[in-house]
């Protein structure tokens, strides 16, 4: 491998949340956190150089996006997702959750419903009832050694809601939704007028050579799109708090463009401009050396707990860093294992329960990070289970 994602590199210190707010958020600082969906990674060293250029330059004022900006957006979009944005259709937030808050706001109105699918990335939740807007759940339904869409169920709901929010890739389930989802949904959305907002956060951290995929992609959903991405996830950005946000007709545009604009968050941070076009631009070697990477850690783990933890249930992910464990099967309540985690194997993941009631008895563990530390993480958590 050209570039290393063996070295563990210490983060403490760093004013990041994932290290640096586990006394907060867990009283403690010595425990391995597999929970909040960053990489313990370098970026690319072409991103450092970048950033290094321009940090040299020395003047950090107003920002302008240029040409290349755009260019940047267009190819990485037509290259790695399969269709070709135009210029004016793209608009920059300051992360994909502020956008899909101004998608609820703008496109409904109070007391309206939007749909969600279910156990799903928990500000999707507050993105709908912050706004006393109602929260319509479908159910992924586990089946098949993945989830699956209840299409009968999520055809009847898209009869009352007004705005559907699409995780895609699947945040925590780690679906990569095939072509054939993608189209069925997108179709019955038509059909009962339902906008789709498309988070694709996760989209290039797709496994198995699948490769990457967006609805956005298929034939006739452009007009019913509002497509969100960013360079945060798969190019470990996210503190630069900078996502594109797509949207071809003007009628989910303009609202959401107008409120950006006057909010004033349209503005952008320069290094988030520099990075994500040194990213798209100069880093897709990098980025698919990490994909590799991230395989092997997923095959690492999921072989691990089949081998060592069978009290343990896990799907492969398709896609995202994420592994959705089950631990029901140790007959102890979300509260009670998160416990052990933290307090006997000194390790902290999501609790599933905080991405719906479905997610209850589940646990995310983000497995982003360098072999030699998911490895220990799991040895600590062998040992808590063995103790029991
Ligand atoms: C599905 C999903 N959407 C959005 C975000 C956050 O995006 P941003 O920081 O750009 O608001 C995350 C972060 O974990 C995520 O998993």
């Amino acid at each position: 491998m050209k570039y290393d994602f063996d070295t563990v590199i210490d983060r403490r210190g760093s004013f990041c949340f994932k290290y640096d707010g586990l006394k907060e958020v867990y009283g403690r600082e010595d425990l391995i956190p597999l929970w909040i969906a960053d990489m313990d990674f370098q970026v690319a060293p072409q991103i450092k150089a970048a950033m290094q250029k321009r940090l040299d330059h020395g003047i950090f004022g107003y920002n302008q996006r240029l040409p290349i900006y755009y260019e940047t957006v267009i190819n990485w979009a037509k290259k790695r997702y399969g269709y070709e944005p135009q210029e004016d259709w793209i608009m920059t937030s300051p992360g994909i959750m502020p956008a899909v808050n101004l998608a609820v706001m703008q496109l409904t109105e109070p007391g309206d419903s939007v749909l969600i699918q279910t156990p799903v990335y928990q500000p999707f939740f507050s993105a709908v009832t912050a706004h006393n807007r109602k929260l319509v759940t479908n159910s992924l339904i586990p089946e098949n050694g993945h989830y699956e869409i209840d299409f009968e169920d999520f055809e009847k709901k898209l009869k009352e809601v007004k705005l559907f929010i699409l995780c895609s890739p699947h945040n925590p389930v780690g679906r990569r939704w095939t072509d054939e989802e993608l189209f069925r949904m997108g179709t019955l959305c038509r059909q009962y007028n339902v906008p789709i907002i498309s988070d694709e956060i996760h989209g290039d951290l797709v496994y198995n050579g699948a490769g990457s995929r967006s609805i956005a992609a298929l034939e006739g959903m452009l007009d019913n799109l509002i497509v969100c991405f960013s360079p945060a996830k798969s190019f470990n950005l996210a503190g630069l708090a900078t996502a594109i946000i797509i949207a071809k007709n003007p009628a989910l545009r303009e609202p959401l463009d107008t409120m950006l604009e006057n909010l004033h968050l349209y503005m952008g941070n320069t290094f988030g401009i520099i990075t994500l076009t040194a990213a798209y631009r100069e880093s897709e070697d990098w980025l698919e050396e990490l994909i590799c990477y991230l395989q092997g850690n997923r095959d690492f783990l999921v072989d691990y707990i089949q081998a060592e933890l069978p009290q343990l249930k896990v799907n492969t992910p398709e896609a995202t860093y994420l592994a959705w464990i089950d631990f029901s099967y140790l007959g102890l309540t979300d509260d009670e294992v998160q416990k052990l985690l933290i307090e006997k194997a000194g390790i902290v993941l999501e609790p599933g329960i905080k991405y719906g009631i479905e997610g209850s008895g589940f646990q995310r563990l983000n497995f982003g990070c360098p072999r030699k530390t998911l490895s220990l993480a799991l040895e600590r958590m062998k040992k808590a289970i063995k103790e029991l």
